[in-house]
C-alpha cells in the first residue's frame, strides 16, 4: 500500500518509496565500488529489515550471499534495552567474509552495538554496516554506520520494513504515524 490509501493514520510522510529506491541505488554503487573483489556477505536482522534487503540486494550489479539473523531486546521490559537475544542465528559462517549488516532503521544504536559485538568474535574480515534510516537525536550510544540512506527526525516512524504493533510493515513509503493511532 502507498500513504495515500492510509492517509488518516498518518501525521507526515518523510520518505516516498521513490526516494528510497533511488538512495538505495546510489549506496549500492558506493558498496559495489568499495567491494571489488571481496567475499561480500548481506546480513539483514529480522524483521524490520526485510523490504531494505530485498530492495537493496536487487539493486547490487553483483552477486552477493545473504543470511538473517532474528534478535530481540530484553530485560525491564523496554525494547531498546540493548541486552539482546538471538532468536534466530546466521547460518553461515562469517571467518574471512567482508559483512554488512543491513538495517532499516539505527534509533538508539544499542541494538547494532550489541551485533556488532558479537559479530567482532565470529572471525570476519571486515563488518560495515548500511541503515537505510537513522535518528541522529535518538543515538545513545555511538554506532559507526558507513552507509545511512535518510536521517530522520526522532518521532515514531512505520512503513517500508517497519511496524507498529506489527502493522504498517507492507506500507511502500515511511511515514510518522498518526498520534490518534497509539494514543
Ligand atoms: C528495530 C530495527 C532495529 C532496532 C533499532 O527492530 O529493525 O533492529 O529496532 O533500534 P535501536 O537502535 O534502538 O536498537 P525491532 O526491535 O523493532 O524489531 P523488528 O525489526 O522485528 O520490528
Amino acid at each position: 500500500m502507498r500513504a495515500a490509501d492510509i492517509a488518516s493514520d498518518l501525521k507526515e510522510v518523510l520518505v516516498t518509496e521513490e526516494q528510497i529506491l533511488a538512495k538505495l541505488e546510489e549506496l549500492a554503487a558506493r558498496v559495489t565500488a568499495d567491494y571489488e573483489g571481496k567475499e561480500l556477505v548481506l546480513v539483514g536482522v529480522l524483521k524490520g529489515a526485510v523490504m531494505v534487503m530485498a530492495d537493496f540486494s536487487r539493486v547490487l550489479p553483483r552477486d552477493a550471499p545473504m543470511d538473517w539473523m532474528a534478535v530481540s531486546s530484553y530485560g525491564a521490559g523496554t525494547k531498546s534495552s540493548g541486552v539482546v537475544q538471538i532468536r534466530k542465528d546466521l547460518d553461515t559462517d562469517l571467518t574471512g567474509k567482508h559483512v554488512l549488516i543491513v538495517e532499516d532503521i539505527i534509533d538508539s544504536g544499542l541494538t547494532l552495538s550489541w551485533l556488532l559485538e558479537n559479530f567482532a568474535s565470529r572471525g570476519a574480515a571486515s563488518i560495515e554496516v548500511l541503515a537505510l534510516l537513522r535518528k541522529p537525536e535518538a543515538a545513545k550510544v555511538e554506532v559507526d554506520v558507513k552507509y545511512v540512506g535518510f536521517d530522520i527526525p526522532n518521532e515514531f516512524v512505520i512503513g517500508y520494513g517497519l511496524d507498529y504493533a506489527e502493522s504498517y510493515r507492507n506500507l511502500r513509503d515511511v511515514a510518522i504515524l498518526a498520534p490518534h493511532i497509539y494514543a
